[in-house]
């Protein structure tokens, strides 16, 4: 694997000022440090042919099962650049790795030595796949293209807080949109770092209450989990994508690396830079 130090953006709202001047380059997790990974999802036939060999059989039997083609192929590059980041991470064979479900679906590593103490989740859509791992601290990450929601208010009034509704609500229409990505992302992340899907209501807890004045990181509270805290920050990596991260026990030293191609023979990844979020 060739980790090749280049200047990437700072992936958290922190001006660029705030980013490290050092790079460090290690699939190695210290205690408090969260890993953010971003990869692509596309890649070549011959190359989605081999990452698949990657995949267990239930693994495979899944993507067999997609409708269409389309989301099956991100399925299986999105896997299996998760099996060989994790694969980096443990000194585990990417295709020997063995995972398991939470009740509510989340997948975690099933490896006695490893598999609990290395926490990690996992959001797809549109080019891109993003992965937080980090130490005996659940994660959770979720990343959405920016776009038009025609039932934005009504999700809002629907699935958030009152106070965060009348923030979308209220807004212009520009301010309304990156509001209601915020805010969205946000809330998915927490979920996912819980581990409940939406079987957690939405509107249980609050993760803005003056987006003006939103910090980097942002402890939220969950009434249903009083024994965890949690904490939420953005991370701005692309253009027209809108995606956030949430840790369990407050917030964690944040590094940001790059795969550059998912293709096999080229798993090019660009060095972990530390963010000062
Ligand atoms: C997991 C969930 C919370 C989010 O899924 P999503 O936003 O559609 O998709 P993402 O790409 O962000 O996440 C999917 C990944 O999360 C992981 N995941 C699955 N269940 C999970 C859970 N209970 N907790 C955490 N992570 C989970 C998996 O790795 C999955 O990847 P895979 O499909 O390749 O196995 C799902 O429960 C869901 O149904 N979401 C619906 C989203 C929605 O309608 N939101 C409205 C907000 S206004």
């Amino acid at each position: 694997m060739l980790l090749a130090p280049r200047p990437t953006r700072c992936p958290t709202n922190q001006p660029l000022g705030a980013v490290h001047p050092f790079l460090i380059a290690r699939f190695v997790l210290e205690p408090g440090a969260i890993h953010v990974w971003c990869a692509p999802v596309a890649a070549s036939e011959f190359a989605r042919g081999r990452l698949a060999a990657l995949l267990s059989a239930d693994e495979q039997a899944r993507a067999a099962r997609f409708h269409f083609h389309r989301d099956r192929d991100r399925y299986i590059v999105a896997r299996a650049t998760l099996r060989r980041l994790l694969g980096e991470y443990t000194g585990v064979a990417p295709d020997q790795l063995i995972l398991r479900y939470g009740p509510h679906g989340k997948p975690e590593l099933d490896h006695p030595e490893s598999g609990r103490a290395i926490q990690f989740n996992v959001s797809h859509r549109g080019e891109y796949a993003l992965y937080a791992l980090a130490l005996r601290r659940r994660v959770g990450i979720d990343i959405e293209p920016l776009r038009a929601v025609s039932e934005a208010q009504r999700i809002a009034r629907s699935h958030f807080t009152h106070l965060e509704s009348r923030l979308i609500c209220e807004a212009t229409e520009e301010e309304s949109r990156e509001r209601f990505f915020r805010i969205w992302t946000r809330k998915e992340a927490v979920i996912k770092a819980v581990g409940t899907g939406l079987s957690m209501p939405l509107n249980e807890f609050q993760v803005t209450d003056n987006p003006e004045r939103d910090t980097s990181w942002q402890v939220v509270r969950v009434p249903s989990q009083p024994d965890a805290a949690w904490a939420v920050c953005d991370l701005t990596f692309a253009e027209r994508y809108r995606a956030a991260l949430c840790v369990e026990a407050g917030p964690g030293e944040l590094f940001f690396g790059r795969v550059q191609t998912a293709d096999l023979s080229a798993f090019d990844t660009l060095g972990l830079r530390p963010i000062l979020a």
